[in-house]
């Protein structure tokens, strides 16, 4: 027989942030920062997307990362598992719409890392066409509304170090790198301090970004 270690009990907050309907996720959106009133901002769950969004957001993915993904020498370009994460019935996602045409999104979960009750933001992908028009920077400041709406006490993702557009745009929004304040929280954890190191020669990095305060409400053009 094998005996499993208990594990924590989830946080009261965790409970409800997972049980939050994706209406009252959206309620929580700010106005999105473009010049066309045709572009909206939708929240979903996974299972709330239509067929054609999701191959729309399979087609961005596939576009921005495609090469990046071939090139690293951690993480696989595997069609399958990476739509079966992506669209994992835990995923929610705010999707950027121009009229019925789906330009942006970023996939989330909430969730547990370590001790922080967590918005995880598995994918930030905005289409070639609508980079640089602010998108991006709408989407994180959301998550973060989100999150410090939730009780969530940070956002966190993985960027692959090759990705330096990427890296250098979350290091903009705020972003940090795990650091030596998390490492020295757990170090009396071997394992843990392992982990970073493996962190630090690996081709990808960790970030977090504090949501204790809300944020403000970007201006409208
Ligand atoms: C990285 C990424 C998410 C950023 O999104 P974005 O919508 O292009 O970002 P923003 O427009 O908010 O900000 C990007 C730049 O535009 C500038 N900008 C912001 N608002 C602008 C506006 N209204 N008009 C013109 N430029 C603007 C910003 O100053 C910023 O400058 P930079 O080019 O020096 O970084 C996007 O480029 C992308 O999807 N890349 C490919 C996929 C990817 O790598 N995803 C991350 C995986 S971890």
């Amino acid at each position: 027989m094998v005996v499993l270690s208990p594990s924590p009990p989830l946080s009261s907050a965790l409970v409800l942030a997972c049980q939050e309907t994706s209406d009252n996720l959206q309620a929580l959106l700010g106005t999105l920062p473009l010049e066309k009133p045709r572009h909206s901002a939708r929240v979903f769950r996974s299972s709330e997307l239509s067929r054609y969004h999701k191959k729309i957001i399979w087609e961005i993915f596939e576009s921005n990362m495609r090469d990046l993904y071939t090139q690293s020498s951690v993480f696989d370009w595997d069609p399958l598992s990476k739509k079966e994460e992506l669209f994992n019935e835990d995923s929610r996602f705010i999707v950027i719409l121009d009229g019925s045409t789906l330009i942006a999104y970023t996939m989330f979960r909430f969730d547990r890392e370590e001790s922080w009750d967590v918005v995880y933001c598995y994918e930030l992908q905005v289409a070639e066409a609508a980079q640089s028009r602010g998108i991006g920077n709408y989407l994180v400041t959301e998550l973060c509304r989100i999150a410090h709406s939730s009780k969530m006490s940070r956002v966190m993702l993985t960027v692959l170090t090759a990705n330096e557009r990427a890296t250098n745009f979350y290091l903009a929004q705020g972003f940090l790198p795990e650091t030596s304040e998390e490492e020295s929280e757990n170090a009396d954890d071997e394992d843990e301090s392992d982990e970073s190191d493996d962190n630090m020669c690996m081709d990808y990095q960790i970030l977090h970004k504090p949501c204790l305060t809300p944020p403000p409400l970007l201006p409208t053009p």
